[in-house]
């Protein structure tokens, strides 16, 4: 049968700062996670009636982050801009820190409701949704495994959907760095989950 495979990108320059947003590469950490990922997956991938592997298709975002972590999948690869991150707006490459400092009005109202805030110039969670909603129909659509390589929120509003989860859980969803969570379709049209760790 078909799986999903979510991942986030392996660490990048920008986690190790806690810097948000931006473009950076990967860091010495998350370029060691993308080179272990295709033994991870090739693992775990299902075989067809007739023992052979089944097909992959491997999206990625337009960051570098992302297409580093991909780099080393022997599958044929898809970039979709409406993959990329949330667009923190005026906030981009700042620490969470660093925005309760400068903009604190802005902290607040996006910890009171961060599935509406928009950050000023940016996105919000139901932004996202809505940018997702052709992704999550040709993932549906498609009949071959995917492995989706993501980034922190795109992931949450994915998995959130794929979970039927409410939308008001999805900005907390919890997606760690390093860890590949394998979803299943279940007959009656439920997911099975598995989160992989990767040491
Ligand atoms: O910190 C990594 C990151 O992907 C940022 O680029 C992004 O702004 C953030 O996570 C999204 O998570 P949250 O919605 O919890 O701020």
């Amino acid at each position: 049968a078909r799986r999903i495979w979510l991942t986030r990108h392996g660490e990048s320059i920008y986690n190790q700062k806690a810097l948000i947003g931006g473009d950076s590469s990967l860091s010495p950490n998350g370029a060691a996670y993308a080179e272990v990922l295709p033994e991870v997956i090739l693992s775990r991938l299902p075989k067809s009636a007739d023992g052979t592997p089944v097909p992959v298709s491997v999206w990625t975002s337009t960051l570098q982050r992302t297409i580093q972590t991909a780099a080393a999948l022997p599958f044929a690869k898809l970039r979709w801009k409406a993959l990329d991150e949330i667009d923190a707006g005026i906030c981009d490459g700042m620490t969470y820190a660093q925005i309760a400092e400068k903009h604190p009005a802005e902290y607040e109202a996006r910890k009171k409701d961060k599935l509406r805030y928009r950050y000023p110039r940016g996105e919000s969670y139901l932004d996202m949704i809505a940018r997702l909603e052709p992704v999550i129909s040709e993932m549906e659509r498609e009949g071959e495994s995917i492995v989706i390589v993501g980034h922190q929120a795109v992931l949450r509003v994915i998995f959130g959907y794929l979970m039927a989860q409410p939308q008001a859980a999805i900005p907390s969803i919890h997606i760690p760095l390093h860890t590949v969570i394998e979803l299943t379709p279940r007959p009656d049209g439920t997911m099975g989950v598995e989160y992989i760790p990767v040491p």
